[in-house]
């Protein structure tokens, strides 16, 4: 199978010019000026982008969390990313009670293998700090291909300081980088006692239960742990203005704090926990949603680079019947998480680049090239001769109002309902193989259950 993709606007993390792409196979095999190739498939691409498709390195897809599972699996969630333009995803692989981070890594892919339809990773999460489990990093990195790994400081799953030290320490031999979910889980937990006792428990109480100091702090508290170890780490989820802060005065330290923040971040803020109907529990997610001032100075850590990628955090529960699985009385048993995984794309496109907030090359970086290189997806990232046919061909001008029945994630609202894009995929390649395309007001998937792979990843380089 050829593709040749004629006139487009090649887009890479440093600059655009006009050319041909063909791809042979998975790969694409060349690029230049008016290309003398025959292929099986020519896509006029004139007016258009042609972007390396977006890695989505933070999505829990079949996740058992909070007495349920994050409602899309393999199938539903990787035909809503190809719909949504991205080609890889690096899902969270949580390591059950006993277990070896091998045994994790095998049980998680035989729940996608036969599903996912574009190719994908684990991060393993560590959950279970055996002595054991640490030894086992360094096959982890060299051997298993998942040289990043999870460590939760909140829920019923964390890990404590000293297991963060050990594994900062062992990673950093090896070429492994940690990644946190940073938050102070004892001032939430006093909150959260202070509000039950005023009876205070509706969802706008679970954004003032979860502070923007107790992201400050859990982010102080990692970054002296790197400083100690002379480590690395990767916050996740980054939300406020302070941890944005604490990220920025490590850096400009020369202390490896690397961050990734989300759409909902960017887009949506506290506000939304007061809507009626007790509808603001559709944006229960931990940390939760922040103030216009924090929203506004992630776009500038964005443009500036304190920020290093832009991940989802898919973790879909419906309105009806798993928000409110356990009654609508007490915040606290909301499960936490919200869809995203398929309007990643648009709404950076949308918010950032036509809003003029980050140009549409460091949309490319913060999606696609540093998100592969954070992650050592070698063969991702770029559209560059000898990389993975893995592309996107985006009409910067392609309308589409953001509407739950058009969109293929396997729940039943968006955060952004009604929201106007501008700019949408036109055609979405896997390895060379068309996994989506526009089709009258929507995406439509085009492409095959369980072509998606397994891929192994390198040791962190650097960033
Ligand atoms: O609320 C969230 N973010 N749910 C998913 C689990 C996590 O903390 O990333
Ligand atoms: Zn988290
Ligand atoms: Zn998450």
């Amino acid at each position: 199978m050829s593709v040749l993709i004629k006139g487009g606007l090649v887009v890479t993390s440093t600059g655009s010019y006009t050319a041909d792409v063909y791809v042979e196979g998975d790969k694409i095999k060349q690029i230049g000026t008016n290309l003398e190739v025959k292929a099986d498939e020519v896509v006029a691409a004139a007016g258009k982008y042609v972007l390396p498709g977006a890695i989505d390195p933070h999505t829990h897809l079949a996740m058992p969390f909070m007495g349920t599972y994050s409602q899309d699996d393999f199938e539903s969630g990787t035909i809503a990313a190809a719909c949504g333009g991205v080609t890889s995803v690096v899902d969270f692989d949580l390591q059950a009670k006993g277990e070896s981070l091998l045994e994790a890594i095998e049980r998680k892919k035989a729940i996608a293998l036969g599903k996912a339809v574009i190719d994908f990773s684990f991060h393993p999460a560590v959950t279970d700090p055996r002595p054991e489990v640490i030894d086992e990093l360094k096959k982890a990195i060299e051997e298993y291909g998942t040289p990043s790994f999870k460590v939760f400081m909140v829920y019923d799953f964390r890990v404590d300081d000293y297991t963060m030290i050990r594994l900062l320490e062992e990673t950093n031999k090896y070429g492994g980088l940690v990644q946190v979910h940073a938050e102070n889980v004892y001032m939430i937990q006093r909150m959260n006692e202070i509000f039950a006792e005023e009876g205070n428990l509706s969802p706008w109480y679970h954004a003032k239960s979860r502070a923007n100091i107790a992201e400050e702090e859990a982010i102080e508290r990692a970054g002296k742990m790197v400083e100690m170890t002379g480590s690395r780490i990767y916050i996740v989820h980054l939300s406020s203005l302070e941890g944005l802060r604490k990220v920025k005065k490590f850096r400009d330290r020369g202390i490896d704090v690397f961050a990734e923040t989300c759409p909902q971040y960017l887009t949506l803020t506290e506000e939304r926990y007061k809507e009626p109907d007790w509808n603001g529990a559709k944006y229960v997610m931990s940390p939760p949603l922040r103030s216009q001032n924090s929203l506004d100075e992630l776009w500038r850590g964005l443009r500036g680079g304190d920020l290093q990628t832009v991940a989802t955090d898919h973790c879909p529960f419906s309105f009806k019947g798993r928000k409110d699985m356990n009654g609508k009385d007490d915040y606290k048993v909301i499960p936490n998480g919200a869809p995203g995984i398929e309007t990643l794309l648009m709404l950076l496109h949308t918010e950032g680049v036509v809003r003029g907030r980050i140009t549409k090359e460091r949309m490319v970086d913060v999606l696609s090239t540093g998100t592969a290189r954070m992650f050592g997806l070698a063969e991702k990232g770029e559209v560059i001769v000898g990389k993975d046919a893995d592309i996107v061909v985006f009409d910067p001008e392609q309308k589409f109002t953001i509407t739950q029945s058009r969109l293929h994630m396997n729940v039943d609202y968006t955060p952004w309902e009604g929201w106007e894009m501008t700019g949408m995929p036109s055609v979405v390649y896997s390895r060379g193989k068309r996994v989506a395309e526009w089709s009258g007001d929507r995406m439509k998937f085009v492409g095959e259950i369980g072509r998606g792979k397994f891929v192994k990843r390198e040791p962190f380089e650097g960033f």
